[in-house]
């Protein structure tokens, strides 16, 4: 099927200030999409207008087909999920009262709970009060509630931002197989491994406007400088040309049985949004 999502002259003016403008995008059935940017690029804004949480000011935003005005209406609340930084999770009552609270919210049922607390690494900790646990442990109960319906789409605000590396990895696994089985998963981050490793397509955002938009290959080979680096057994590093032009010289110290390791020098996304847009990531 076609696009899940339909973003087109999108914009948003808070006070007089304007936090996202003239974006344009789709996402397709079945990808991963993620919009990369830093703090302030106005990630957490698209969320909220895709959700039905904020109102744009102008332009057109699409889920399921139906302008976003829609998504309130409950035959949709049922097939989108979302994690934003706002948990709304109970204090007071555990990590498993509080999602049979939701299952009893989207009607589904309560042997879903051991299900998405395994895709979040919490199982042992389930009978734990929310008042007890840390950051990242929340951010963990409240992607696994954003699961519990079974979402045909998720949108997820920085997942991972409160993690360590092993939970984001392991997250990154569970994410990887729901879209597997068919979710859509629509993310923002301002982390270039996460948006590299995980994306199929990648917007880079940057003051509230799209800069580049594709597949995190494609947007690395368009800004490599086309060299590779040969490490001798001298222990000198060389850089070459990859092109026919370094050919002669690889080829002699091959031959000459010189080389330990060659590595080709394309840039990490991270290197290209700062070549793109001028600005770091973090
Ligand atoms: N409720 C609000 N009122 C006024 N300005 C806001 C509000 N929410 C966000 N902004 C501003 O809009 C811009 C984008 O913010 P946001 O979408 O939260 O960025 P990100 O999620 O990428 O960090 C920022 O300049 C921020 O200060
Ligand atoms: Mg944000």
């Amino acid at each position: 099927m076609g696009n899940i999502i339909e973003v087109k002259s999108l914009e948003k003016i808070f006070a007089n200030k304007s936090a996202i403008e003239s974006v344009d995008f789709t996402v397709k059935k079945g990808e991963i999409f993620g919009f990369l940017g830093p703090s302030g690029s106005g990630k957490t804004t698209t969320i909220k207008i895709l959700t039905g949480q904020l109102n744009p000011t102008s332009g057109m935003a699409k889920v399921f087909g139906e302008p976003v005005s829609k998504l309130k209406n409950p035959e949709y609340r049922q097939r989108f999920g979302v994690l934003t930084d706002n948990s709304g999770l109970y204090s007071r009552l555990s990590i498993y009262d509080n999602l049979k609270l939701y299952c009893k919210l989207y009607d589904a049922p309560l042997s879903k709970i051991d299900e998405v607390l395994a895709i979040v690494n919490l199982n042992e900790a389930k009978l734990k009060k929310v008042s007890t646990l840390s950051k990242g442990m929340m951010q963990r109960v409240t992607l696994a509630r954003a699961l519990i319906h079974e979402p045909e789409l998720l949108f997820l605000d920085e997942p991972t931002s409160a993690l360590d590396p092993t939970n984001s990895l392991h997250i990154h696994e569970g994410l990887r197989a729901l879209n597997a089985k068919g979710t859509t998963i629509f993310l923002t981050t301002h982390d270039m491994q996460e948006a590299d490793t995980l994306c199929d397509r990648i917007a880079f955002l940057n003051r509230g406007k799209i800069q580049l938009l594709d597949t995190p290959n494609k947007l690395k080979q368009s800004y490599t400088n086309s060299t590779m680096t040969v490490e001798l057994t001298s222990g000198e590093k060389v850089t070459l040309p990859t092109g026919a032009d370094g050919a002669h010289e690889l080829f002699a110290y091959m031959k000459a049985e010189e080389i330990v390791t060659i590595h080709s020098n394309e840039p990490t996304l991270g290197e290209v949004f700062v070549q793109v847009t001028g600005r770091k990531l973090a």
